[in-house]
């Protein structure tokens, strides 16, 4: 069937069941929405603000049993905005799930996520950490103590000695940026896999110690989108489409966009511009 005509890209309406304040630039959304409840870690989808714009999500948090679906949203621009403005109840659009997700490694993994990024990796340390075989290792950065996400959850889930913070102004944690944080930990320990989100030129930086290390690397890009459903190109990177090939790549992957990933990325127009 032509991707467009799938169910998942069908743009259901539903209405905003609750909306938290996770830090001063972050909220999270929760609706009820059945097929993206249905979505594994990694995924996303496409949310429809009426009259202002439809933007792509990561799935932060989906419950198949109760049909709830959560996105954390950090506030950049226009869309953003217009969402942190919403009120319980208020109506959005949805389409997906799209893309694919995390492979689920239940042996020494480490995380990496920079701002926002970290939401996706939630999802999946929620997935992974009810196994006995699992040992996971969070390094988490932010600018500032404040925008530091989900840092009790993580806590909880994976133990306080496990989760490590890095702020840009020292605020919290170690004054330094997650890449470097990472590098650190990976210096003391040997992992299975290292999962990392968030801005592209930390996850290359990330990707580029893994490297080194021989260590097997998972990363979620971002590119501009639009359909969601590789028909537009204005996710291209390389050879792929980061709306269907990822937005999950792995090591493999990565390597053969080298020259691309962490360095440009292509605007609305499809004009190359440093990420
Ligand atoms: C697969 C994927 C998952 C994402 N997950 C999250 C998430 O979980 N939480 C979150 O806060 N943000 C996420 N984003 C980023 C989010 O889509 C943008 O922040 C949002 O579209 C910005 O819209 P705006 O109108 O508020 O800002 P604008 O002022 O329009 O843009 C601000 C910046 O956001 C990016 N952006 C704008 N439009 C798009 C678009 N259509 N597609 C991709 N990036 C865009 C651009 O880098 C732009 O410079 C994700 C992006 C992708 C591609
Ligand atoms: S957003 Fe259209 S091809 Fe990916």
């Amino acid at each position: 069937m032509s991707a467009w005509l799938t169910k998942a890209n069908k743009l259901r309406t539903t209405r905003l069941l609750s909306i938290k304040t996770e830090s001063p630039t972050v909220k999270t959304f929760t609706f009820k929405d059945r097929l993206c409840a249905k979505a594994k870690p990694g995924q996303f989808l496409m949310l429809w603000i009426p009259g202002v714009d439809e933007i792509p999500l990561s799935i932060f948090h989906a419950n198949e049993r109760e049909g709830l679906v959560s996105v954390a949203v950090k506030k950049v621009g226009e869309a953003t905005q217009a969402l942190h403005d919403k009120k319980t109840g208020d109506l959005i659009g949805i389409r997906g799930p799209f893309g694919n997700n995390f492979t689920l490694n239940t042996g020494r993994t480490l995380m990496v996520g920079g701002g926002i990024g970290i939401a996706p990796l939630l999802f999946l340390v929620k997935k992974v950490a009810p196994s006995k075989k699992a040992k996971i290792v969070v390094a988490v950065g932010a600018k500032t103590r404040s925008e530091l996400l989900f840092l009790k959850k993580l806590n909880e889930l994976c133990g306080e000695a496990n989760v490590f913070a890095a702020t840009e102004d020292g605020s919290y944690g170690v004054k330094d940026v997650a890449s470097n944080l990472a590098e650190k930990v990976l210096a003391e320990e040997k992992f299975d896999m290292v999962y990392a989100c968030g801005p592209e030129q930390m996850i290359r930086k990330v990707f580029d110690q893994c490297e080194k290390r021989g260590v097997f690397t998972e990363a979620s890009l971002e590119r501009l989108m639009r359909c969601a459903i590789g028909i537009c190109g204005s996710c291209i990177i390389g050879k792929y489409r980061v709306c269907r090939d990822g937005p999950v790549f792995n090591a493999e992957q990565l390597r053969t966009v080298k020259d691309e990933f962490g360095l440009w990325k292509r605007d609305f127009d499809g004009k190359r511009i440093r990420v």
